[in-house]
């Protein structure tokens, strides 16, 4: 694993901490696996997560500063011919995408925002979705945009938006878009304001289409940034630097780096590439020149030779740096960083998948993308921990099912040593599906993890021709953006119709069938394949034995799903057979909805081999033994406190990778067996209390060993933290373990009990304990322990501190917890901005040579006589003479209009006079520039603001700066 260097403050503890990966090796699981009495999660690592290599200094987050409405807000129709004809143009978007709106009493939040998780359970509501109500919900900003940016791209890009949403900047709708899986990317330019003509961004989702059967979230899930760029810049997703291997072994990085413009003559610009090795040295380098038309794209090629570079693999995830810099004129306008591995691959039909041309099974499993507490905004350190758990597991595969996945866990996979199978959501080659295929191949195809493009999941028109002709139409798609991955498709039957998409596979992906993987590699003998999913097992985690009525399902790997099978059954049929490239578990986590195989009450699933939380299951051990290859793993199933149970028969299941297996009880031998590495050891152990433990040998020697140990009541809490320091950032968040432990000091796996907390120096984002059946809320300071275990997710405040957390239980001793938090230096974010109700629209009377009655208005209809003008539109004084009037028709926010508020001109050129409603209230004696404000009395409804202005003598006139009302202060 790469170490990688963090931003690490001057303020203090900084120096003291290893900065660094987690220890994600199995020994830290070993060790807790190995100790009776132990909380069945890793010992807290003091070191902090990474920053992810990927480096786009034109983008900044902008997730602070977010209003957020739940719930539709239906626009007034427009009423009569002129309100109608106004209502369509530009900028003049009705109700909450007008920039006028009034949002004042929204919600603040923060992105990544998922709001259905904050959702009670309904049981009225789509079982698939968590039986949560997802609905339409409102987002709206308020953006500054320094002057200096003025002649840049500017952009917008929310990462992805769950699910149908529709995007306005200043009132003029500029997206819809259909996925809650890729990003939407917004140019800003042309609608751009500045300085203090503020930018209103408005973003109505609707979260009622659903486009998959599982929990999908609602809303602005993943980050979203503001884009600004010089004039001639790389696109978006514009550099694919994906180093190849040529038929002479020698090693090359072409790259091909796409420019646009928004100049308004052509550019000639450098295109300058290097190449980093992992210590920064570079290692290569070339220059292309590049001419791009006005709003045009053009494309810069290039390749660079490297000898010998060092290669990238699960277990040495090395990586290089592509650093592309635009010069114009000899200076640098641009830059991106792209972390690159180099690494080949090649799926082969008898061999299954090669990496480096080594035989690599593929110890896969597949992922939805949500987390207790927090739904599908999940932090990219959980995604991290996430990945670490599934490490510690042997795990070195991904699936994303079944969607593209945020950018961040492709790049913790470079960086962790995972591949991944990459999944397209819809199947469908009409333009706006076949664009969303095209942007995640752009997006993704620069990461080494990613070695398959999945096309589909179990589409009932793979046997059809109409389904062949759809696919090729997508591989096509797909190969053309990127020749060096093989597309695959996960089929579940029509394997052996006589028409039937495996024929365009390249490598054929099996969704369960697994009784006809042989038949399938007999008839098709070229044709590469995989286990694209398997298994679908049942597990309650901490439950071992099934009780139908209570939706509880044992954790001995004896349930399965009737078009699956269980964890070990599953494992054999794909390990006894090299053809087969490997597997992908459903599922490696808990997610919420597909109760499967059980309704209401249960609202999540049980297919994970780690729940909701990420506490592992039985199926943790099982795969640990399955797939750990270098270390000795042994583990026992199920805890050893069972009073009441003296003397009756407990069936213990040992697995382990080692050689013999021995079980003791109380010191005693119950027996000793050879290892079924697949299959694992059962024991019949009569109860009796004490200690049981496994010795696991290799040669005669011991190589590891676990216990379980008789515990007594809860006594006491105990908190658990994945980490003891957290980055001071504001962003960084883990997950910590509430367990109760008893006088002895150990984890009480049966402990059912409620559970309140509380933190300082950071905030509690979500809880959880893993249960299905439970209906607590995921938010707020209250979870209950579900056998034994309840996770609170904490995400970091800023700065150098302390974060204390406590918990407490009725008749238990409290827990407190101590977690160092470091001075790192926050990313970027664009600050938030709350202007008041600006009056932004006016219309301008012609020119009068006489004081005009400020009364005058155009008539309803008469948009041609009067001008259409903003704030910032100043006219030079006319030959029919120096009077003006500027009119607006403006209804306060509610604030204002019930408790009256201040009107503000911040910059008016000529002497003025402020009628509202008839009513003088302010004046502005002087000609030269200056600001006007009165105090507005409150009034409902639309009130009528007229600026009477004079201009000096050849001067020039009229409203310069942003106008608001603001409420009173309180
Ligand atoms: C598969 C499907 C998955 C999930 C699973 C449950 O058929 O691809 O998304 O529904 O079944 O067993």
């Amino acid at each position: 694993m790469n170490r990688r260097e963090l931003l690490v403050g001057t303020a203090g503890a900084g120096a003291s901490l290893v900065v660094g990966p987690i220890e994600t090796g199995f020994a830290a699981s070993v060790k807790a696996q190995g100790s009776a009495g132990a909380l069945p999660m890793p010992q807290p690592s003091r070191t902090l997560p990474t920053r992810a290599l990927v480096q786009d200094p034109s983008r900044t987050l902008i997730e602070r500063g977010w209003l957020f409405h739940e719930g539709d807000v239906i626009a007034p129709a427009p009423d009569g011919h002129n309100a109608t004809y106004l209502s369509v143009k530009a900028g003049n978007a009705l109700g909450a995408a007008a920039m006028a709106y009034d949002d004042s009493d929204w919600q603040s939040v923060r992105l990544p925002h998922d709001w259905a998780s904050a959702q009670p359970f309904v049981k009225t509501a789509n079982i698939s979705q968590g039986y949560r109500v997802r609905g339409i919900g409102w987002y709206r900003r308020t953006l500054r945009l320094d002057p200096a940016d003025r002649g840049k791209t500017i952009g917008l890009q929310f990462d992805g938006i769950a699910t149908n949403a529709t995007v306005w900047v200043n009132g003029s709708v500029v997206a819809h878009n259909w996925s809650a899986y890729n990003s939407v990317e917004i140019d800003l330019t042309p609608f751009a304001r500045f300085g203090d003509d503020l930018n209103v961004i408005a973003v109505r989702v609707d979260a009622q289409a659903m486009e998959g059967w599982w929990y999908e979230g609602a809303g602005i899930y993943r980050h979203a940034w503001l884009i600004r760029r010089a004039p001639v810049a790389i696109m978006t997703d514009g550099v694919h630097c994906d180093p190849r291997r040529g038929a002479d072994g020698a090693w090359s990085v072409p790259v091909a780096v796409t420019l646009s413009s928004i100049d308004r003559a052509a550019v000639g610009v450098t295109v300058d590439v290097a190449l980093l090795a992992p210590d920064g040295k570079r290692v290569a380098g070339a220059q292309a020149a590049a001419t791009v038309l006005p709003l045009e794209h053009a494309t810069a090629t290039l390749t660079l030779a490297v000898p010998a570079p060092r290669a990238w693999s699960i277990e040495t995830p090395t990586l290089y740096t592509v650093v592309t810099h635009v010069l114009r004129d000899g200076a640098i306008v641009d830059e991106r960083r792209i972390p690159v591995g180099f690494r080949t691959i090649r799926f082969d039909a008898d061999k299954g998948f090669l990496l480096n041309d080594k035989s690599v099974k593929l110890k896969g499993v597949c992922l939805h993308q949500d987390h207790a507490g927090v739904g599908t905004a999940i932090p990219d350190a959980l995604l991290r921990w996430r990945l670490e758990r599934l490490k510690a597991m042997g795990c070195n595969a991904i699936r994303c099912s079944h969607n593209a996945p945020a950018a961040e866990l492709l790049d913790l996979c470079d960086e962790m040593g995972f591949v991944v199978m990459d999944e397209n959501r819809q199947f469908n080659p009409a333009p706006d599906y076949m664009a969303q295929l095209e942007w995640m191949v752009r997006r993704d195809r620069n990461h080494p993890s990613v070695i398959l493009w999945s096309v589909f999941n179990e589409e009932p028109m793979q046997g059809t021709e109409a389904g062949v002709e759809m696919l090729r139409r997508m591989a096509h798609a797909a190969h053309a953006l990127d020749d060096s991955r093989p597309v695959t498709g996960a089929m579940n039957g029509a394997f052996f119709d006589p028409i039937n998409v495996s024929s365009i596979f390249d490598v054929v992906g099996f969704n369960y069938y697994q009784g006809d993987y042989d038949r399938f590699h007999q008839l098709n003998p070229t044709k590469p394949m995989t286990s694209s999913e398997d298994t679908s097992a049942y597990e309650t985690r901490g439950a071992f034995a099934s009780n139908p009525a209570a939706h509880v399902q044992s954790s001995y790997d004896v349930e399965a799903a009737s078009w699956g099978d269980t964890h070990r059954a599953t494992w054999k049929k794909i390990a006894d057979r090299p053809f087969v490239a490997g597997g992908f578990v459903w599922t490696g986590f808990d997610y919420h909805g597909e109760p499967t195989p059980h309704e209401w009450p249960t609202i999540s699933s049980f297919f994970g081999i780690l729940d909701l939380c990420g506490f592992p299951k039985t199926a943790f051990d099982i795969h640990r033994a399955h797939w750990v290859d270098d270390v000795p793993v042994v583990s026992l199933t199920p805890h050893w406190t069972w009073p009441g149970r003296e003397g009756q028969p407990v069936v213990v299941l040992v697995m382990s990778n080692a050689e013999r297996v021995e079980l003791r009880l109380n010191g005693r031998k119950i027996g000793e067996q050879a290892v079924d590495r697949i299959m694992g050891n059962e024991f019949s152990v009569p109860y009796a209390a004490g200690r049981i433990e496994v010795v696991a040998m290799r040669g005669g020697k011991v190589v590891a060993t676990a216990a379980h140990e008789t515990v007594g009541k809860p006594v006491a809490l105990r908190l658990t933290p994945a980490r003891t320091v957290m980055a001071g950032d504001d962003e960084d968040t883990q997950p910590v373990t509430i367990d109760a432990i008893d006088a002895a000091g150990r984890h009480v796996p049966t402990a059912n009990l409620p559970t309140r907390f509380s933190v300082d120096g950071a905030a509690i984002i979500g809880v959880g304990n893993g249960d299905p059946n439970s209906h607590e809320s995921e938010k707020g300071n209250a979870r209950s322990l579900f056998n034994g275990l309840a996770q609170v997710i904490v995400q970091a405040g800023a700065g150098r501190g302390w974060i204390v957390m406590s918990a407490t239980a009725p008749g238990l001793k409290p827990a407190r917890l101590v977690i160092d938090r470091a001075a790192i230096v926050p990313r970027t974010q664009v600050p938030a901005t709350y202007g008041g109700q600006a009056i932004r629209e006016w219309r301008r009377s012609p020119a009068f040579a006489a004081r005009p009655d400020p009364a005058l208005a155009p008539i309803d209809g008469d948009n041609n006589s009067w001008a259409f003008v903003r704030s910032g539109t100043p006219v030079q004084a006319a030959a029919e003479g120096r009077w003006r009037l500027y009119r607006a028709s403006v209804t306060p926010w509610r604030r204002i209009g019930a408790e009256g508020g201040t009107i503000r001109f911040a910059s008016i050129a000529g002497k003025a006079e402020l009628w509202v409603d008839g009513r003088r209230l302010a004046s502005k004696a002087g000609a030269e520039t200056g600001p006007l404000e009165a105090a507005l009395p409150a009034g409902s409804g639309v009130r009528q603001i007229v600026l009477v202005v004079e201009a000096a003598a050849d001067g020039v006139s009229g409203i310069l700066g942003g106008v608001a009302m603001e409420p009173l202060a309180r």
